[in-house]
């Protein structure tokens, strides 16, 4: 579950500016702090260049949380998938988000910009934000993640 003391770092691409723009807001409406990677246009932009350093400083302990956005959600989720604490979620539903939560301790949620309405994109972050991870079984299994052979 996140820290509301804590910063959220948030980043996209131009396809997934618009609803970054629109869940900037209404996390500022429920007093949630954040920090923009960028980008700040819908101009088209490489979204590797947004997501290295967000992820790097999610994975680097900088951020709790990140929120990252693109198209389809799938090139900002491999991006950030590349460093070793951080495990982004591609979620397109309020299930999904929950069980990426509960199960896989996701701490990036990869949102598909131009696939899902704006407000089920808003109740996703609320819920990835309050949701605890379950551990116990998840957790042995979490860990297994990073053992690559
Ligand atoms: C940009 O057109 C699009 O390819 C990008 O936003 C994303 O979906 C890539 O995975």
């Amino acid at each position: 579950m996140f820290d509301k003391q804590n910063i959220i770092a948030i980043g996209c691409d131009h396809g997934g500016f618009e609803m970054k723009n629109y869940l900037l807001k209404t996390l500022t409406n429920q007093g949630f702090q954040w920090f923009d990677f960028g980008t700040f246009s819908s101009e088209s932009v490489d979204y590797p260049d947004i997501i290295h350093p967000l992820a790097k400083a999610v994975s680097d302990g900088k951020y709790q949380f990140g929120i990252i956005l693109c198209g389809s959600g799938n090139g900002v989720q491999m991006v950030a998938n590349k460093y070793t604490n951080v495990r982004a979620a591609l979620c397109w539903d309020t299930e999904q988000t929950e069980l990426t939560r509960k199960h896989n301790n996701a701490n990036v949620l990869s949102l598909p910009g131009r696939f899902i309405p704006f407000e089920r994109a808003e109740e996703m972050v609320k819920l990835f934000l309050n949701t605890e991870f379950e551990g116990g079984r998840h957790a042995l299994r979490v860990d297994k993640i990073s053992k690559t052979l």
